[in-house]
């Protein structure tokens, strides 16, 4: 494998969007691992898998078909063949997703999952999430911690929801995630070797530049 690419950080950092486009502009193929904690979420709700029983989700989590695509050009998350893609991004999962994130057991196929499609990829992979430079892939070539202010996400998560939400809303949906993650993956200190990249003051454009340099440095 020639590059591996890990970036984490919180909640409106805009990690999704700027790893993607990296991914694109490296040529590399592109993970989303939050996306397969939103599909297991999503898969315990509709099939009717109380999120508190750990035993419950640990094994939805063991036997979920679920198939993501690793395209930066292509987002397609798929369960037994159902595309949900869009579905996962439902307010409903995003507000039940810690429920998944803080079962070790379904965090420990996630990331044997994970690092089977790191492993997979062809070439070069950007693989984002919380615990990708510690966890998933702590000997990635580049690892990255992606931070924000806090009124800089909370302006990125409004923008995202295109203004459905108040401001109180968002803050207390941010903040609340953000305290919840925290205790099943710690993203907001960078571990040692990785670079930290504050991007409050960076727009779109300017954030991919960076990591760019970073990635090429
Ligand atoms: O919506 P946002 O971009 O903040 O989150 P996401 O990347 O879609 O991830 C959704 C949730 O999955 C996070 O809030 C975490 O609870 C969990 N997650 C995790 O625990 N570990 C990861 N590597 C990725 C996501």
């Amino acid at each position: 494998k020639s590059l591996v690419v890990a970036i984490d950080g919180p909640s409106g950092s805009g990690k999704s969007s700027v790893s993607r486009e990296v991914a694109r502009r490296l040529r590399a193929a592109y993970l989303d691992t939050g996306a397969m904690y939103r599909a297991v979420t999503l898969h315990c709700m509709r099939t009717g898998i109380d999120l508190t029983d750990s035993p419950a989700v640990e094994a939805a989590t063991r036997s979920i078909d679920l198939v993501i695509s690793i395209s930066p050009d292509r987002e397609s998350v798929l369960i037994a063949g159902t595309d949900v893609t869009s579905a996962i991004r439902e307010p409903e999962v995003s507000s039940a997703v810690s429920a998944v994130a803080t079962t070790m057991g379904a965090r420990a196929e996630l990331i044997r999952r994970q690092r089977a499609l790191i492993a997979g990829a062809a070439h070069r992979i950007v693989a984002e999430g919380r615990d990708i430079t510690t966890v998933v892939a702590p000997d990635a070539e580049v690892r990255v911690l992606l931070t924000a202010s806090e009124e800089a996400r909370l302006r990125r998560r409004g923008d995202q929801l295109g203004g459905t939400q108040t401001a109180a809303q968002l803050k207390r949906q941010v903040t609340e995630r953000d305290a919840k993650d925290s205790t099943a993956a710690d993203f907001t200190q960078a571990a040692d070797g990785v670079v930290t990249l504050d991007s409050s003051e960076l727009d779109f454009e300017q954030t991919v530049a960076a990591l760019l340099t970073i990635v090429r440095s």
